[in-house]
């Protein structure tokens, strides 16, 4: 009993002085920027407003300035974006630091999933369910970017996806805003680490603010037309979460929300993001979307669209020149005023003494750490780690996987097998002078793992794209041979992405084609589907006996995909967007409102489509295992529940299969009467929990009001009282276990 006092004594008591030194060192770093405001004029605060990217690499539209490192050395520029490596940063910061006073520079970069190391692209990680298996992703790659003289990341995207032609829904988490809120603070956390100015971590960047991921007709950039209640609730709630966790920037995002861009969107911007939220970090625009505001057609020129940004909130301009070329106009014509531009600058001043630049300009330029870091072989280790846990089974007929070591001989066919680069997906970082081409193939996986105890057989087949049949002959010969094939199909890495929205996401060419005649040889045929989005693959759901889908896993794609189909892993994922039936069927999202008339059961098309019935192919939650769980033994602690109260729910699994495995357990809600129309159900808590073949676990969750609350007609965030029901399952369509409660009062 003493010994805990005492350490609850030590722990207050280290509290205590953590948060003094912290408060002492938030104000230095306040005083310190005032200190550097006051000698700052006017030019050179514009200058900190002003980001470039380097010509190296573009991922926008560059504008090539033969001067920029005399602007540099003018303290006319803030930031550069797209420049790596610790010496090339090393040489635009000596730039920086002849400026008069000796600003340093941020160097951003679009570290998306992974540096040197990449690690599977976010959609694919976000259906592991595992926070921890996430902020360590995003951990490694702060490691090996802020070595190479980084030290901002665009990222994490945390737009919510529910439309997946859409190309960016593989940078994403999915559909779901619990879920992906919960994803969006554990990435923070893994780039930005304990707290700012790490040598090995990265300042984060919630983008796209907001509504990107609601395109309309899921084409690139489009315009978002949506009910402030739907924003504030299904929208929002993941930036909130990224600003819960500290993340140093917002970058803006290219659409117009109801009829404003938002760069430009002053009730985003100000009134809820630095209003009501208190937001201190700084924002960024996307790549030129303040001159963009252009083509939107809200200003007239650069000088309306700079006092726009400006007013609105945006404080720092990517590539567009439009604060460069007009700030200073503007104060002088008395339209925005210093104290607008001096929070701007503040905002970034302040993360400059964060992050310890203006200590050591060069804190992120050492090429000895750099070397360490970018080969340090446990990194490796981790994008395996994650790559197979993001692996989703979508089907196993007769237990074809997993599939035996002792396999005699094994045909590998289909346009995936053999290349590298594919596996990557899009938004790899291609490091200059690094070999970035580390990655294991899919055929080198096969190899590691049986090379030396089966027969491998190879055939290409087909092309991803295309109507060449010539290779099928060869992959059918190929397949006879073996006792067991497998097919590895899907989509190019470039196909999903930024500007890469699809109008028919279905399996390219002809390559489900390939799929038939190699069934009809009577082998048993396991489909590995690669893509950066859910695809629709109707002929392969239905006929092949076994599918992994594998999304795009990075570096170690290979050997993660030989772990999972040889057993050495049971896969645990499970879907975080529904997968539909047909490219009609989009937007399709598992937690809509009920019409007055839905359909009565699948045949039942009167009130869907006449042609098409309105279920998913694969609902968002599912996934499947090696083993079996059974779900039981479901106890509330109470049936009525006041609004200052926990319900306590538990439920009991149990694995009754042959394999040890890990089970995501799902917690849904269904709001039986609400003032607005409430969804049919919807995710508020999750466990992943791993068994051992017989084992059984109880777990418990915890609903608060919270939990109950929405917008109301009002905007009110509120807990309504009244009838609940429950449920536990292994997705939203799989509940194992149902109950009902009320809320009180
Ligand atoms: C993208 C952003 C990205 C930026 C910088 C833009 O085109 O929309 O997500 O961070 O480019 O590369």
């Amino acid at each position: 009993m003493k010994s805990i006092n005492r350490h609850v004594l030590y722990i207050i008591i280290s509290i205590t002085i953590s948060s003094q030194t912290t408060q002492a060192q938030k104000k230095t770093n306040e005083q310190r920027v005032d200190s550097v405001m006051s000698l700052m004029t006017l030019e050179e605060k514009v200058g900190q407003l002003n980001q470039y990217s380097d010509d190296l690499i573009a991922t926008g539209p560059i504008t090539i300035d033969a001067d920029k490192a005399s602007q540099i050395k003018k303290g006319q520029v803030g930031s550069l974006l797209n420049c790596m490596g610790s010496e090339r940063t090393r040489t635009w910061q000596k730039a920086a630091m002849q400026s008069r006073l000796k600003i340093p520079l941020l160097f951003a970069q679009d570290v998306i999933h992974g540096y040197k190391t990449t690690f599977p692209i976010p959609l694919a990680e976000s259906c592991s369910w595992d926070l921890k298996a996430i902020e360590l992703s995003a951990r490694v790659s702060a490691t090996e970017a802020s070595a190479s003289g980084i030290n901002w990341t665009f990222a994490p995207m945390v737009d919510i996806c529910r439309d997946a032609r859409w190309g960016r829904v593989m940078e994403g988490a999915g559909e779901d805003t619990y879920l992906g809120s919960k994803i969006a603070y554990a990435r923070v956390k893994g780039f930005q680490g304990d707290k700012p100015g790490e040598i090995n971590s990265l300042m984060a960047c919630a983008k796209h603010f907001a509504g990107y991921g609601a395109a309309l007709g899921g084409r690139d950039y489009n315009s978002v037309d949506m009910s402030e209640r739907q924003l504030l609730e299904i929208y929002l709630p993941p930036f909130k979460a990224a600003a819960n966790a500290h993340v140093a920037t917002f970058m803006s995002s290219f659409n117009d929300l109801n009829g404003l861009p938002s760069t430009g969107n002053r009730h985003l911007l100000r009134d809820i993001l630095k209003g009501n939220w208190k937001y201190d970090g700084f924002v960024v625009s996307d790549w030129s979307s303040i001159g963009e505001m252009i083509t939107h057609g809200n200003v007239k020129d650069g000088y309306e669209a700079a006092l726009c940004a400006m007013t609105a909130g945006c404080d720092m301009d990517m590539e567009s020149r439009n604060y460069k070329n007009n700030l200073i106009q503007l104060v002088k014509d008395k339209k925005v005023s210093v104290s607008l531009i001096d929070d701007a600058v503040k905002r970034i001043l302040h993360k400059k003494f964060e992050l310890g630049l203006f200590d050591d300009p060069y804190k992120f330029c050492n090429t000895e750490r750099e070397q360490k870091e970018l080969n340090d072989p446990t990194h490796a280790l981790a994008a395996r780690d994650v790559a197979k846990r993001s692996i989703v089974l979508l089907k196993n007929d007769n237990h074809l996987l997993p599939l035996s070591k002792n396999t005699k001989t094994i045909a590998f066919i289909g346009p995936l097998v053999k290349p590298k680069m594919q596996n990557k997906g899009f938004w790899d970082v291609e490091v200059p002078g690094i070999d970035s081409a580390y990655v294991v193939s899919q055929w080198e996986g096969l190899v590691n793992k049986v090379g030396k105890t089966s027969t491998i057989l190879y055939a290409k087949g087909c092309n991803i794209e295309g109507n060449n049949r010539d290779g099928f002959a060869e992959a059918v010969n190929v397949a006879k041979q073996a006792d067991v094939v497998i097919l590895s199909i899907g989509e190019r890495r470039d196909m999903s992405g930024e500007a890469k929205s699809r109008s028919i996401i279905e399996i390219p060419g002809i390559q489900e084609e390939l799929l038939k005649e190699l069934l009809a040889t009577g082998k048993p045929v396991v489909v590995i589907i690669n893509a950066g989005r859910p695809l629709v693959f109707n002929y392969t759901a239905k006929n092949a006996p076994a599918i992994i889908y594998t999304w795009w896993l990075g570096s170690e794609a290979g050997n993660a995909i030989a772990d999972v189909m040889f057993g050495d892993y049971n896969p645990s994922a499970k879907l975080t967007m529904t997968f539909p039936a047909s490219t009609g069927q989009v937007p399709l999202f598992y937690n809509h409102f009920n019409t007055g008339r839905p359909p009565k059961n699948d045949s039942d098309l009167r009130n869907s489509y006449i042609d098409l019935p309105i279920y998913p192919r694969y609902e968002f939650g599912y996934g499947l295992s090696y083993t079996s769980f059974q779900y039981s033994q479901l106890h509330l602690n109470k049936k009525k529940l006041k609004s200052n109260e926990q319900l306590e729910v538990s439920a009991t699994i149990t694995n009754t299969g042959n394999y040890d495995g890990e089970e995501i357990v799902q917690l849904y809600l269904h709001d039986l009467v609400g003032s607005i129309v409430r969804p049919v159900t919807e995710l508020k808590d999750f466990k992943k929990i791993a068994l051992k073949v017989g084992e059984s676990k109880t777990i418990t969750f915890s609903i608060d009001a919270e939990k109950l609350s929405f917008f109301n007609q009002e905007l009110k965030w509120v807990a309504e009282p009244g009838e609940f029901d429950i449920m536990i399952g292994a997705s939203s369509k799989d509940i194992q276990l149902k109950d009902r409660f009320e809320l009180v009062e």
